[in-house]
C-alpha cells in the first residue's frame, strides 16, 4: 500500500508515525512534510492546494491511499479532483469532498445543517453587510458575553467572544462594514453563549459506519490559567476528563448518529475524520463546531493511545468494511505539551537552532510542528515548534514525563504553558 499524506505540522508527524508502524505500508510520501515526518517516509515538495499536481503525483507514484491532514485542501476540493481523474479515481481518500468540507468551511452551512437534523447547538442567527442593522438589534436581545463567528475559514481567529454589548456591536460593524476578516467575514453567525466544559470528539467514518477515536481536551489560550489570546492549541489531554460513559452515550445518540443520518439524507458523501467540538453544559452535549479533519495538537495526544492498526482502519474504510473494524484504545492517559516561539500567536522570530532532541527519553515522543532542517541542524520554523507527548498510567505521570523532557530541549525564545492539566490536579 503506497500512501500520500498531505500537510506539514505536528498532526501530520503523528499520523506518519502511526501509519509507519503498519505492516500494510509499502511506501509513505508526505507533502510537504517536515523534519519529523522525514523519519517515517519521503517528504516531497508539492503544493497542497495544487490539485492538478497532486493528481499527477498520485498517478505517477502509484498511490493507493491519500490522507488529507489540514482542512484547506479539502475545502479546495482535492478529494473530488482525485475522483474525477481516470488515473486516480480508485484511490481511497481520507477526508471529505468539497460539499462535506463545508461543515467546516462555512459556519452558517454547519449551523443550518445542525438545525435541520436536530443536532444540539447554540441558538443563532446569521447576518451580512446588508442586514447589519438587524444584526445590531439582534445583539440587543442577547446577554453578555456575545459570541460572533466569521462564516468562512479564518485560520482559527474568526471567533470573537465579547464581554459587552458595545464591544460586540463594534466588532460586528468592523467585520461586516470594514471587512476586517476579508471574505471569511462576509457573513457573521451570532450565537448564544454556552457556559460549560469543552471537549473534542473524533470519528473516522465512511458516512454510515464509524469508529470512535479517543476523546481529547485542548488548551487553546496562550497564557497559564487559560488567559490571553487564542492559539492553534498549546497542549492536549486524552481522554477528555468530562467524557464519561453516560455522557458519551448522549454524544453518540444526539450528535454522531444525527449528524451521519443528516449527511446521508442530504446525499453528502463523507469519508474521513469528523472532529466534533463540543461543550458539555450540565449533562448535555452541544456542538460548537464541526471540523473535517483531526485536531492539532489533539492528534498528537490521541493517536499514541490507539493500539490497533490505523492504516488498516483506513483501508477498511476504502473497502466499505469499516463496520467490521474495532479500534483498540489503551486505558492509559496521554498528554501533549506544545513548545512555541516567544511572541506567538502574534509576531515571533524563527530560525533558532533546536538543541537537546537526542536527550529525550523513551517515555516521551517529540512531534515537529514548525521546524526546518538547515545544514543538518533542526531550527524553529513556525509559531508552534514542537510538541512533547507522553502516555502513562495516569495524567500526573504523563505530564511529569512531558515536562521532564521539555526541560532537555532548548531553543532561543522558547515558551510553553507549564500548567497543562492544571484544573484537574
Ligand atoms: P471555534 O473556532 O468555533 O472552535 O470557536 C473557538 C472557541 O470559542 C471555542 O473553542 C470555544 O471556546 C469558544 N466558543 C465558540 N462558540 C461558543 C459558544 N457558543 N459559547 C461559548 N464559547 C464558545
Ligand atoms: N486544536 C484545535 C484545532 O485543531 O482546530
Amino acid at each position: 500500500m503506497n500512501v500520500l499524506l498531505l500537510g506539514s505540522g505536528g498532526r501530520e508527524h503523528a499520523i506518519a508515525w502511526s501509519i509507519a508502524k503498519s505492516p500494510l505500508l509499502t511506501e509513505l510520501f508526505i507533502a510537504p512534510g517536515n523534519p519529523g515526518t522525514a523519519q517515517f517516509g519521503k517528504n516531497i515538495s508539492l503544493d497542497v492546494l495544487d490539485n492538478e499536481a497532486i493528481v499527477t503525483f498520485c498517478s505517477e507514484c502509484d498511490i493507493d491511499l491519500m490522507i488529507v491532514g489540514p482542512e484547506a485542501p479539502l475545502v479546495n476540493g482535492v478529494h473530488g479532483a482525485i475522483l474525477n481523474d481516470s488515473r486516480t479515481k480508485d484511490i481511497t481518500v481520507i477526508g471529505p469532498q468539497k460539499l462535506g468540507a463545508m461543515l467546516e468551511g462555512s459556519k452558517d452551512f454547519s449551523k443550518q445543517f445542525m438545525l435541520r437534523h436536530d443536532v444540539p447547538t447554540a441558538a443563532y442567527q446569521t447576518f451580512d453587510a446588508k442586514t447589519l442593522a438587524e444584526g445590531l438589534s439582534f445583539l440587543e436581545t442577547l446577554s453578555s458575553p456575545y459570541v460572533l463567528k466569521c462564516d468562512g475559514l479564518a485560520a482559527g481567529k474568526g471567533v470573537l467572544i465579547e464581554p459587552t454589548l458595545e464591544k460586540a456591536k463594534a466588532s460586528l460593524k468592523h467585520i461586516l462594514e470594514d471587512g476586517s476578516f476579508g471574505e471569511a467575514g462576509a457573513k457573521v453567525v451570532i450565537e448564544e453563549f454556552l457556559d460549560g466544559v469543552e471537549l473534542s470528539v473524533f470519528i473516522l467514518t465512511d458516512g454510515a459506519d464509524y469508529l470512535l477515536l479517543p476523546t481529547a481536551k485542548d488548551y487553546k489560550r496562550i497564557g497559564e490559567g487559560d488567559t490571553g489570546l487564542n492559539t492553534g492549541g498549546m497542549g492536549a489531554l486524552s481522554p477528555a476528563p468530562v467524557a464519561d460513559e453516560a455522557f458519551m452515550q448522549k454524544v453518540k445518540e444526539k450528535v454522531i448518529a444525527r449528524s451521519l443520518t443528516g449527511l446521508q439524507q442530504e446525499g453528502i458523501p463523507y469519508k474521513g475524520f469528523l472532529f466534533i467540538g463540543l461543550m458539555r453544559v450540565g449533562d448535555e452535549p452541544y456542538v460548537i463546531e464541526y471540523n473535517v479533519r483531526m485536531g492539532d495538537p489533539e492528534t498528537e495526544a490521541v493517536l499514541p493511545r490507539i493500539e490497533s492498526d490505523l492504516l488498516g482502519h483506513f483501508i477498511a474504510l476504502g473497502k466499505g468494511s469499516l463496520s467490521q473494524e474495532k479500534m483498540v484504545i489503551t486505558e492509559n492517559t496521554s498528554c501533549t505539551v506544545m513548545m512555541v516561539s516567544g511572541g506567538y500567536p502574534e509576531s515571533y522570530s524563527k530560525g533558532h537552532p533546536i538543541k537537546g532532541l537526542e536527550q529525550v527519553g523513551p517515555e516521551s515522543m517529540v512531534f515537529h510542528a514548525g521546524t526546518r532542517e538547515e545544514n543538518g541542524q533542526i531550527v524553529s520554523h513556525g509559531g508552534r515548534v514542537l510538541t512533547v507527548t507522553s502516555v502513562a498510567k495516569d495524567l500526573s505521570s504523563a505530564l511529569e514525563n512531558s515536562y521532564k523532557n521539555i526541560g532537555k530541549i532548548r531553543f532561543s525564545d522558547c515558551y510553553y504553558r507549564k500548567d497543562i492539566g492544571y484544573e484537574l490536579n
